[in-house]
C-alpha cells in the first residue's frame, strides 16, 4: 500500500470565517499551497464574532467546522481570530483531521520577530478577552511584554474598503499611536490578529514606523502548514468552492474585492446551517440558528 502525502490527499482544506475577513487567510494558502483544493465557508448571516460572547463564538464556530467535515475536507482551517481564539481547541477535539488556529503560527512569528520582547496585538474586543495570543506567548517566553488593543471599528473601515485616508488614520491615531508615542519601551513587532487587518498594513505601518514588523497571521498560518505538511509540488489542479450563511449577491462584491479578483468566475453558494448545528446543551433552550 502507498500511502499518500498530505499534499497529494485530492481533498479539499476547509477554511471558516465569520465572513468575508478570512479571504485574506484564504488568498494567503492559496499563494503558498498550490495545486490545493480548497473550501471556503463564511458565517455572513451572524458576523461579526468580535463582539461576541466565548460561548457563541464556540457554538457558531462548531457548527461551521461541523459543516466542513460533512464536505469531507482533509484539514480545517480557522481563518478567523476571534474563532481560533475561543474554539481552537473545541474543533481539534471534534474533529479526526488536523485542525489550524490562527494563534500559534503568528505566536511563533512574532517571537521570531521580536528583538525587545515587546509586542502589540492588535484584535477584536472578543480576541482580546479570551486572553489566548497572551497566554501562548506567556507559556514560550515569560518575560514578553503584550499590549493588547481591541480595534473592533477597524473592522468596519476594512469592509468598507477604507484601507487609507483621514477616517482610518484617526481610528488608529486612537487606537495604537499612544503606544509609539509614550515613554515606555516601544513595540517592535505588531500581531494583526484579524482578519481584516492586512488589509490596513500601509496605514499600521506608517503608524508604527519602518523598524516595527507586522505580524500577518493568514501568511504565518500558510507557512506553517508549508512547513508540517509539504511540499505542495503536486501538479494536481486545486479549485475553490465558497459557502456562505447570507445571500451570495452580499458576498461576491465584497470578496472579489478581499481577492483581487476582477472577474475570474467564482463558485458561491448560500447554505443553511442548521442541519449541521452543534448539540444544545441540555436544559437551555435552543437558540434558532
Ligand atoms: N474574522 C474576525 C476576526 O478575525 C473579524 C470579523 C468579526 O468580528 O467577525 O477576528
Amino acid at each position: 500500500v502507498t500511502k499518500i502525502s498530505f499534499a497529494q490527499d485530492p481533498r479539499p482544506i476547509g477554511v471558516f470565517d465569520s465572513g468575508v475577513g478570512g479571504l485574506t487567510v484564504l488568498k494567503a494558502l492559496i499563494k503558498q499551497l498550490p495545486g490545493q483544493s480548497f473550501i471556503y465557508l463564511g458565517d455572513t448571516a451572524r458576523v461579526p464574532y468580535g463582539t461576541k460572547s466565548a460561548d457563541t463564538v464556540k457554538t457558531y464556530s462548531l457548527s461551521l467546522a461541523r459543516l466542513l467535515l460533512a464536505h469531507d475536507v482533509k484539514m480545517i482551517v480557522i481563518a478567523c481570530n476571534t474563532a481560533s481564539a475561543h474554539a481552537a481547541e473545541a474543533v481539534a477535539a471534534m474533529a479526526l483531521v488536523p485542525v489550524i488556529s490562527m494563534v500559534p503560527p503568528a505566536v511563533d512569528a512574532a517571537l521570531d520577530a521580536t528583538k525587545n520582547n515587546s509586542i502589540l496585538l492588535m484584535a477584536t474586543q472578543s480576541t482580546v478577552q479570551a486572553k489566548s495570543y497572551e497566554n501562548a506567548l506567556k507559556a514560550k517566553k515569560p518575560n514578553v511584554r503584550l499590549l493588547s488593543v481591541p480595534a473592533q471599528v477597524l473592522v468596519s473601515l476594512a469592509e468598507e474598503g477604507w484601507h487609507e485616508g483621514d477616517v482610518t488614520e484617526a481610528a488608529l491615531d486612537r487606537y495604537i499611536r499612544p503606544a509609539f508615542t509614550g515613554a515606555g519601551v516601544k513595540p517592535d513587532t505588531i500581531i494583526l490578529g484579524c482578519t481584516h487587518f492586512p488589509l490596513l498594513k500601509d496605514s499600521i505601518a506608517r503608524v508604527a514606523g519602518p523598524d516595527v514588523t507586522l505580524i500577518d497571521t493568514g501568511e504565518a498560518a500558510a507557512r506553517h502548514i508549508l512547513k508540517t505538511y509539504g511540499p505542495f509540488i503536486g501538479d494536481y489542479s486545486g479549485e475553490t468552492r465558497f459557502f456562505v450563511t447570507d445571500s451570495v449577491e452580499r458576498f461576491e462584491p465584497l470578496a472579489r474585492k478581499f481577492l483581487g479578483y476582477a472577474d475570474a468566475p467564482m463558485d458561491v453558494s448560500q447554505i443553511d446551517l442548521t442541519d449541521f448545528s452543534a448539540p444544545q446543551p441540555q436544559g437551555k433552550k435552543a437558540c434558532s440558528i
